[in-house]
């Protein structure tokens, strides 16, 4: 275990504080849809994984598409034995090593800068945030094919199928998530790679406005963390 492991379950709010401190993105690229996970979504996913799974503490953790690692720091904070984290953009890593020195984990934490498709090895938990394909379509398929590739357990977030206003404020009333069904073509996408879902969780995401061609202030809009076991 990482020197600052946590002995003790870490509440969601001081887990959200501390990826808070995990600076996000300078320079976004819209191509690369470089959304920094929010906070509490970031910690929604950290606390299923690592308290309602077991898949984090004492585990060997993959962040593929890291960014500036608030979810491979985050894992590294609640106790992972090792992390690495993999982003194919210069300034993503810089930021991720530089946010890994100032909370204390680069001990923990090693940060590949590279291509997901040249990663391999063998570890416990795959956590991502992928492009979601809206820039490019099918961007998020490449992570869900090598995360069952390298990964025992994948916790992979994607685009809700629909806008659901129901959904929203349902979410807005609950403690972060609900149980959904799976998208039918994800669910045979991931059968017929090697995996298959255990549960899917819709939670909240809000970004602020970053790129041109945002209209709006603040985009609220719902994101689905499929978690999925090798077979
Ligand atoms: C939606 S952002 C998520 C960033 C971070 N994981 C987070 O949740 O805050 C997707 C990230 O994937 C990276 N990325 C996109 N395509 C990639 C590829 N083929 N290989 C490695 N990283 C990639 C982008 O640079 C970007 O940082």
């Amino acid at each position: 275990m990482g020197k600052f492991a946590q002995r003790r379950i870490v509440r969601k709010l001081d887990l959200e504080l501390f990826l808070s401190k995990v600076n996000p993105q300078p320079s976004p690229k819209a191509q690369l849809e470089q959304y920094t996970l929010s906070e509490q979504t970031a910690a929604n996913i950290l606390h299923l994984a690592a308290y309602t799974n077991g898949d984090i503490i004492g585990r060997s953790v993959l962040d593929l598409g890291c960014g500036t690692g608030r979810l491979a720091l985050g894992a590294a904070y609640l106790g992972a034995k090792e992390v690495v984290g993999v982003d194919v953009d210069k300034l993503a890593v810089k930021t991720a090593y530089a946010n890994g020195k100032q909370t204390g984990f680069s001990a923990v934490v090693q940060w590949v800068l590279g291509d997901i498709g040249a990663m391999n090895g063998c570890f416990d938990t795959v956590l991502q945030n992928p492009p979601f394909g809206v820039q490019r379509r099918g961007a998020d398929r490449a992570f869900v094919m090598k995360a069952i590739e390298v990964g025992e357990a994948v916790y992979s977030l994607h685009n809700h199928p629909k806008f659901d206003p129901r959904l929203i404020k349902q979410l807005k009333a609950s403690n972060g998530f609900l149980q959904v069904q799976p998208e039918p073509f994800l669910e045979s996408f991931v059968e017929k790679h090697g995996g298959t879902i255990k549960a899917v969780y819709a939670m909240l995401m809000v970004i602020p406005r970053m790129f041109a061609f945002h209209s709006q202030q603040r985009h609220e809009f719902v994101v689905d963390l499929y978690v999925i076991k090798k077979h």
